[in-house]
């Protein structure tokens, strides 16, 4: 019994050292899962049994430690995402690495609460804002701050760059006093989040336009100016243009310097979804498909995905540190800053984001860059494009599978040459990821069910592509013969 709480009032192990054998093994077996990930399925679902697991009620008294650790190795190991293996190639996951695993776990001995305070945790997130900063070309001076993810950052940079534009009277008076409808811009093939962002920010998403991309999946800026030239005469203020580093759909790039000028035109804000594609700025072969995001007024991003920092940690860095802190600074008697000890401080995070609580996220991203340096981390990204490369490349040489988009950065689009090709692609997709044999996903392009995958994983070799290619035409097969 690794915690009796009829003898202890408190929650720390009875007998310590039994507690750190039994913590020793549950972190072997977790390294030992890692070290072994091509040995099992990509994913499996989980049986209705193991589902009936939690749907157990509230327990009411303590269990072992060791058994509850054998309910985690029965019951949720086996059935998790799938994203460490190397043929996941669904949505865009990263991998995560051992290296990041553990620093999460030290993370969560300190327990530290990052939403303020005097305390080291605190310099090494500013820290992580001076070397995104330094990452992406802005000024060192710029403003940053972990949140959960992309979708996140994506929010957060609107209402920021809507308090921008209307004044900062927004904050007592509300949307409704603010004058002319505010208008956005971004690609047809930008992120859902950045309409739902538009949406929660109350812009409203019939005032977001979402422009025509050309061949290439690329907003037309030509269109984008007459939007906008149109909607000024028509009275409404546009305030923002999202550019897209890395389409979700098929990973895509805005000309990101055109939309500067743009912007710098229009005085507009100029945002980038970088959510994967920014981390391109690390390597210097693919950074001129990035060039102009060092311009942008505001850059979302994740370390979790290319970054392969373990979930979650999203990034959103501004160049007008102000603008950032006026939008959120909420002052209160209970967090009132003192000139020194642990109420110490000048700006705490919880002045630039919603959120007060907050886990130390930066640890394991600052873990994972000195670890590897980003020198490493770009070498994955430019093996991830090389990789998507060569399966074009083998898609191109089957009478099977036709390509559906330009393959621009680490996603390809394809679908079953054939006439009945939505259903088909369907039936594939769920195919291979019942077999446990990989894990691509599927999309709409142009109308058009395609089955979708995207090399964001760091483990991902040439012969695991040769692997897909060969279990692709083994799942067409098997599809079109139960037919
Ligand atoms: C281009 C783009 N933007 C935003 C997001 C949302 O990121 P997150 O899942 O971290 O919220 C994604 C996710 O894949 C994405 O690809």
């Amino acid at each position: 019994m690794l915690h009796n709480a009829a003898k202890s009032s408190d929650l720390d192990p009875e007998d310590w050292d039994d507690f750190r054998s039994v913590a020793h093994d549950a972190l072997g077996g977790m390294i030992d899962f890692i070290e072994t990930v091509r040995e099992r399925p990509v994913w499996q679902q989980a049986p209705a049994a193991t589902l009936a697991q939690f749907r157990e009620p509230l327990p009411r008294t303590g269990q072992d430690f060791r058994d509850v650790l054998a309910d985690f190795e029965s019951f949720i190991k086996p059935y998790a995402t799938g994203n460490l293996h190397p043929l996941f190639l669904g949505w865009v996951h990263g991998a995560g690495t051992p290296v990041g695993m553990v620093a999460e776990m030290l993370a969560a001995g300190l327990n530290a609460n990052c939403g303020g305070r005097n305390h080291v945790a605190i310099a090494v997130e500013q820290q992580i804002v001076r070397w995104a900063a330094e990452m992406l070309g802005f000024p060192e001076n710029s403003s940053g701050i972990f949140v959960t993810g992309t979708s996140a950052a994506n929010l957060s940079a609107v209402v920021i760059a809507r308090n921008f534009a209307v004044g900062d009277e927004i904050r007592q008076k509300g949307l409704r006093a603010a004058g002319p409808q505010l208008v956005a811009y971004t690609s047809a093939e930008a992120h859902g989040s950045i309409r739902q962002a538009i949406e929660v920010a109350g812009i409203g998403s019939q005032f977001l336009r979402m422009i025509p991309v050309d061949e290439c999946g690329a907003m037309r800026v030509d269109l984008l100016a007459k939007e906008i030239a149109a909607d000024r005469a028509d009275g409404l203020q546009p305030f923002l243009v999202a550019g897209t580093a890395g389409s979700v759909n098929a990973g895509a790039l805005d000309d990101l310097s055109a939309l500067a000028d743009r912007c710098q035109a229009e005085d507009l804000w100029f945002h980038v979804d970088g959510a994967f594609g920014a981390l391109c700025a690390l390597s210097p072969r693919l950074k001129p498909l990035v060039r102009g995001i060092e311009r942008a007024s505001s850059v979302a991003f994740d370390f979790h995905k290319w970054g392969q920092v373990p979930y979650d940690a999203g990034f959103l860095l501004l160049r007008d540190a102000d603008a950032h802190r006026r939008t959120y600074y909420n002052p209160t008697s209970y967090l009132h800053r003192m000139p020194s000890g642990l109420g110490a401080g000048e700006v705490w995070p919880c002045d630039l984001g919603f959120d007060l609580s907050r886990s130390f996220r930066a640890l394991k991203t600052w873990f994972t860059l000195r670890v590897f340096g980003t020198e490493a981390i770009a070498a994955c990204i430019e093996r991830s494009c090389d990789l998507a490369k060569y399966l074009e490349i083998k898609l191109q040489r089957t009478p099977t599978f036709v390509l559906c988009a330009p393959v621009m950065l680490n996603i390809v689009c394809f679908a079953p040459a054939r006439p009945d090709s939505d259903e088909l692609a369907r039936r594939i997709v769920i195919d291979l990821q019942e077999r446990g044999v990989a894990a691509p996903s599927s999309t709409i392009l142009g109308g058009r069910t395609v089955i979708r995958a995207a090399i964001v994983n760091h483990r991902t070799t040439e012969a695991d592509i040769d692997a897909f290619c060969d279990a692709l035409e083994e799942s067409a097969r098997r599809v079109t013969s139960s037919k």
